[in-house]
């Protein structure tokens, strides 16, 4: 593939983003007796997104990465070394119980952590010093862009945490990192760093061969005028068994929201794995044990000294171990291959 026809299946890509974009608000501001209509319109535009994506993935398309890579190859302990050459420093944002950033350090990366609001820190306010990490990862609160945040302002509540990607914006363009990699639900808007090209892509827990059907938006970010495609390993053949999305530690009303899936794919077993994670079932500790099984946790994970409603929110907050190993391991990939 030449880079015209690069250049050309990028623009298809942009116009397919730009679609769902539109689709979406016209579904948002759809009056109700057009609500169908509007569903199926963004659900189509959603698709023809999802297999222009999906070719990107299945051709491996080689997408140039002209940006300065700003490589520090062997700065790294002064050994100068391949060893050394392969581990890259990353900076994890809103990390709570940092699940992402454990799958980046199985996968062979070093990561430290920012501040969080459950271990009594706060990003706002917080900086750090520019060129010295290789990446920064984070997946920045997403209630108020989930579409269960409509549930909680119908129930005249708000959601919890307001919209903080400006602050991941702001911490990635200070620290200039190599890359960047974010994390949100699907209706986010994407990460806009000056000097960076953005590249996203949705992916499904399930497409990794998971039960969970948990699908997220991930940004994967880097210096310079053109994007740089993550090739994310995905299985053939789904999960038979299906379960829906592990939540933890929300109000009664999103368990009975979801009683809405009964008859759905999935079975009524399914049904009740999903709600003993909900509302006043989270104060069990088998609702903890669920929760660490649907999100890949070893049976002796324990967070002691917190409460089961706090570990089930943690949990329950987190990338899911397959989804997080899955990125880290693409991530490496790109990113070796900008130091060949
Ligand atoms: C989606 S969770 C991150 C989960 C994490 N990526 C993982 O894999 O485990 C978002 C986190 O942002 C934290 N948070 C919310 N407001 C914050 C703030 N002002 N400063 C720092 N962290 C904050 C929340 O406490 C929560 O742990």
């Amino acid at each position: 593939m030449n880079a015209e026809e690069r250049n050309a299946a990028m623009d298809e890509w942009e116009a397919a983003r730009q679609a769902v974009a539109e689709a979406e608000d016209k579904y948002d501001a759809a009056p109700d007796d057009e609500e169908v209509d509007a569903f199926v319109n963004l659900s189509d535009a959603k698709e023809r997104l999802w297999q222009i994506e999906q070719r990107f993935s299945e051709c491996r398309l080689p997408w140039p990465c002209t940006g300065d890579s700003g490589t520090r190859t062997g700065d790294n302990g002064g050994n100068g070394g391949e060893d050394a050459m392969k581990t890259q420093l990353v900076l994890s944002l809103f990390p709570g119980l940092d699940l992402l950033g454990r799958a980046f350090e199985e996968t062979g990366f070093c990561v430290v952590r920012g501040p969080d609001v459950i271990f009594g820190g706060d990003i706002r306010g917080w900086h750090v010093p520019g060129g010295r990490f290789d990446g920064v990862i984070g997946g920045p609160p997403c209630q108020c862009f989930s579409s269960l945040a409509n549930i909680v302002r119908h129930n005249g509540g708000e959601p919890k945490f307001g919209n903080l990607i400006p602050e991941f914006e702001r911490i990635v363009a200070e620290a200039a990192p190599r890359w960047f990699l974010m994390e949100e639900v699907p209706r986010a808007p994407l990460p806009a760093v000056p000097a960076y090209a953005a590249w996203s892509c949705l992916l499904n827990n399930r497409q990794l061969g998971e039960a969970q059907n948990r699908v997220r938006r991930w940004t994967f970010g880097v210096p310079g005028p053109r994007r740089k495609v993550l090739m994310i390993e995905t299985v053939a053949l789904e999960n038979p068994n299906f379960e829906y999305a592990a939540v933890g530690g929300h109000g009664g009303s999103l368990a009975r929201a979801d009683k809405r899936r009964i008859g759905r794919p999935g079975s009524v077993r399914e049904f009740r794995h999903n709600s003993s994670c909900l509302g006043h079932n989270t104060k069990s500790g088998w609702a903890f044990r669920e929760l660490k099984r649907q999100q890949g946790l070893p049976e002796e994970f324990a967070l002691p000294g917190w409460t089961v409603v706090g570990k089930c929110q943690a949990v329950g907050n987190a990338v899911p171990m397959a989804m997080g190993r899955a990125l880290a391991k693409a991530v490496r990939e790109a990113t070796e291959e900008t130091e060949a």
